[in-house]
């Protein structure tokens, strides 16, 4: 269990972390979500006493973390996968983190299967991929077998395996009672791997509840419909109080539940070709919540000839994917695409 009271760090006038106040329970895994500069990392770094709070407070299983006597067997954090001392091989540097927290030497060989690396333990650390030292660190951080565990963006530069990998070891993890808290800006991972979310936004606690709730809470209703009357079906929609926009060959009634809208298709005589009920993804749910917190906003590229073509859903779709992939969480595309 990790409990923050009023925890807040200031760097010169950057408030960092603004009273943020929550717990990390054990069983399930933590998802800790915020915008690039939100202030996850610097929290992480609190958790784990590397820096010290301007205010309030923050508990690892009851004890500041520095008050822990065997810190490795309690907590095991991934962070920076680069804090590694790169002329030491996979098998030293886990071995020497083995000797100095007095856990047994054993573990070394056991957890370099666990992560994949056994045929690469020989080798120095600093010709490792960035996914290779994601997985040294995960290593390192299951050495000392903590009930609590923290990582740090850890699907930063895993393949898709990889992913998979962590996911379903989050999953074992927090299966055997663990306490498991993840930050990651990837919504779409989270929705996958997260039981509960604790969002952050400029330092300051948005939201601390679980996925579904997160999702039903921060994301409007909406229903994709194509039929060959589109006309008649908008004009009893919004008679209805709905709102319509246009979706390529389709269109979105929003503020309705689905059941509504086919009745009232089949009360205006309106045949439907497509009733889909459309769930926000936690993506858009996040980006809606954290639109008032997002400190760095990408520039619009200058438009290029060639997607000109394209039909105006699937550029707003192609738009929305690029600014995820290119930009992770520093983009805010304006909500429900
Ligand atoms: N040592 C430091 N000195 C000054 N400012 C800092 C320091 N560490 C962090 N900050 C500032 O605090 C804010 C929060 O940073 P932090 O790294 O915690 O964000 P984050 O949520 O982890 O972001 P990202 O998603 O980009 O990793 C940022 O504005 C950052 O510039
Ligand atoms: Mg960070």
């Amino acid at each position: 269990m990790i409990e923050a009271r009023g925890l807040t760090k200031r760097f010169g006038d950057k408030l960092a972390v603004d009273g943020l106040s929550f717990a990390v329970e054990p069983g399930r895994i933590t998802g800790f979500l915020g915008p690039n500069g939100a202030g996850k990392t610097t929290t992480m770094r609190l958790i784990l006493g590397l820096d010290r709070p301007t205010h309030g407070s923050v508990t690892v299983n009851g004890k500041d973390f520095r008050q822990l006597a065997s810190p490795m067997r309690e907590v095991g954090a991934l962070l920076d996968a680069n804090a590694v001392h790169g002329g030491r091989s996979a098998y030293n540097h886990l071995l020497c983190l083995a000797q100095t927290n007095n856990l047994p030497p054993r573990r070394v060989g056991e957890l370099l299967e666990l992560v994949g690396l056994t045929g690469v333990a020989g080798k120095r650390s600093k010709g490792f991929s960035l996914g290779m030292g994601q997985r040294l660190g995960i290593a390192a951080a299951l050495l000392g077998d903590p009930a609590i565990l923290m990582f740090d963006e850890p699907v930063n530069g895993l393949d898709p395996e990889g992913i998979l990998w962590i996911r379903n070891l989050m999953k074992r993890l927090a299966g055997e009672g663990r306490t498991v808290f993840v930050s990651s800006h990837l919504m779409s991972e989270m929705e996958n791997t997260a039981d509960h979310l604790i969002v952050i936004g400029r330092g300051r606690l948005i939201a601390d509840c679980s996925v579904a709730e997160f999702i039903e809470h921060n994301s409007a209703q909406a229903v994709r419909v194509r039929t060959p009357q589109p006309d008649a079906l908008v004009a009893a929609v919004r008679r209805a109080g709905a709102s319509v926009t246009a979706a390529g060959n389709a269109i979105v009634v929003q503020g309705m539940a689905a059941d509504r809208v086919g009745d009232l298709a089949f009360a205006n005589g309106v045949p439907l070709h497509e009733l889909t009920p459309a769930q926000a993804s936690l993506e858009e749910a996040f980006m809606e919540l954290t639109a008032a917190s997002v400190e760095f906003h990408a520039g619009e590229p200058a438009p290029a000839g060639a997607g000109a073509a394209r039909d105006d859903a699937g550029a707003a779709h192609d738009d929305a994917r690029a600014a995820r992939d290119d930009a992770g969480g520093r983009v805010h595309t304006g909500g429900v695409a």
